[in-house]
């Protein structure tokens, strides 16, 4: 199929974008007025992250902002997601609006809408006010509701130029790989802090929802980004299926029943009532949570998860992209396993899969009729530095690329609705507890000097969306 063939898989108006966050490339992590997040405290911790890597410098957006978004256009981006620090734009998380971090979202905003790129802004893409975190955290009611004040905030602020809004990058991530395997920042593994956080990440996200709908009007479309782990029992024996719905409850639906139904999976609470009793739900939470739902739901999605029960034989793999590290307290995973899957893997080593993101598609369109998507990330990190053509020839990246975008029409034509793509990651950039070691841009970023050179998936890419536009 040529790259033609599959941009004609989707109609005129499905969104083309790419997406990046900002700790992960702005830098100025000191610069204009901005405060510590938990990832600047987190990541200048010894050993925290691969090679004692942080998000100081970064890609040095911060800097060199017309020249990505000028990068962006020439890829033919008809959309930007990217994430507003909230440490830049309301320091120490209380009182007024810092106009130095807002002024830089809104040249933003500014060049892109100058460029005809619709920005796509996430509230929160990790970097809590660190502040907020010296207060108890997410764990903390208290957070939640900064959370909604923030969201006025920037609301107000940028709500006249920005009508597409995420409230949160996913939740499942702040929640148990920060509080629960410990492996995000703050590193704390305490799961019963775990549950309390991701209870008042819904809860947050509803109070950011109300606090948007009021300060940016009508001409809005709100949206939550969730990795929604498609979750395939390793085989239909029954123990292996009820672990798979125990990775579904605490993985997907401990979200999606608040924030889309308005209510917890009750098979939650049973499968964590020995790690808490859920006390810190009080009485019209999940109604906040759900707020009347939203427009769009974000998913982003890299490989699947395929779970038995554990046989107890042999080490237990660990695996920490669900909250399980040799020694977590992570109890509700005691018996579960991640079986290894027979596939070719990327540089993270997920296992490449695109049936598993049309699997997907079609479970959340069948299981919430009706449902608006985007991808809002899908992408690979490859050893670009090691190929031997060279770190700009990356042929693996096209082919996933191909391969998934095409199971995003796959899963169109049956009838789920998609109505945009966001490529991880427009630039190589800090990829978390590995550092800058790990590459997912379509553009390389030479971290010394900061300089971009376009990859081939990048070429590629803008012949997919050149392509779409005719
Ligand atoms: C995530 C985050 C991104 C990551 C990307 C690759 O999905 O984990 O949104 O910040 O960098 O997914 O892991």
């Amino acid at each position: 199929m040529t790259v033609e063939d599959l941009a004609a898989r989707f109609p005129a108006d499905f969104v083309w974008g790419a997406a990046t966050a900002s700790y992960q490339i702005e830098g100025a992590a000191k610069e204009g007025g901005r405060t510590p997040s938990i990832w600047d405290t987190f990541s200048a911790k010894p050993g925290a992250v691969l090679d004692g890597d942080t998000g100081e410098v970064a890609t040095d957006h911060y800097h060199r902002m017309t020249e990505d978004v000028a990068l962006m256009s020439e890829l033919g981006l008809r959309a930007y997601r990217f994430s507003i620090a909230w440490p830049r734009v309301q320091p120490g998380a209380k009182g007024p609006a810092n106009q130095a971090g807002v002024d830089f979202y809104s040249r933003l905003v500014d060049t892109l809408l100058g460029k005809g790129i619709q920005p796509v802004a996430t509230l929160y893409h990790w970097d809590l006010p660190q502040e907020l975190e010296d207060a108890g955290g997410w764990p903390n009611r208290e957070t939640a509701l900064r959370f909604g004040e923030y969201a006025a905030l920037i609301g107000r602020a940028l709500g006249d130029r920005v009508s597409v809004w995420t409230t949160l990058n996913e939740p499942w991530c702040t929640a148990f790989l920060g509080y629960g395997s410990g492996i995000h920042a703050p590193g704390r593994t305490e799961p019963a802090a775990a549950l309390a956080a991701a209870h008042h990440l819904n809860l947050a996200h509803g109070l950011a929802l109300q606090a948007l709908r009021t300060e940016v009007g009508t001409d809005l479309t709100t949206s939550v980004t969730l990795n929604v782990h498609h979750v395939r029992p390793a085989s239909q024996d029954p123990a292996d299926v009820d672990a798979a719905r125990r990775i579904d409850g605490i993985g997907n639906r401990v979200f999606l029943g608040p924030m889309l139904s308005g209510a917890y999976p009750e098979d939650l609470f049973r499968d964590t009532a020995s790690i808490t009793d859920w006390s810190f739900v009080h009485d019209g939470d999940t109604a906040a949570a759900h707020s009347g739902g939203i427009d769009v739901l974000g998913v982003n999605y890299y490989t699947p998860t395929v779970v038995a029960k554990w046989t107890g034989s042999g080490a237990k793999p660990v695996d920490t992209n669900h909250g399980i590290t040799a020694g977590s307290p992570w109890l509700i995973d005691a018996d579960i396993e991640f079986p290894e899957q027979p596939l070719p893997v990327t540089d993270m080593g997920w296992p490449v899969d695109p049936t598993g993101l049309r699997d997907l598609l079609l479970r959340l369109s069948g299981d919430y009729p009706g449902l608006a998507m985007m991808i809002t990330e899908n992408g690979a990190a490859y050893p670009d530095d090691s190929r031997p053509a060279g770190p700009l020839a990356d042929d693996d990246r096209i082919a996933y690329l191909e391969g998934h975008i095409g199971a995003v029409a796959d899963a169109r034509d049956a009838g789920a609705d998609v109505r945009g793509y966001f490529v991880w990651s427009l630039l190589d950039n800090f990829e978390w507890s590995y550092g800058y070691r790990k590459r997912f841009g379509i553009v390389h970023v030479d971290y010394p000097t900061g300089t971009r050179s376009w990859k081939d998936s990048a070429r590629w890419y803008q012949r997919l969306l050149t392509a779409a536009a005719r």
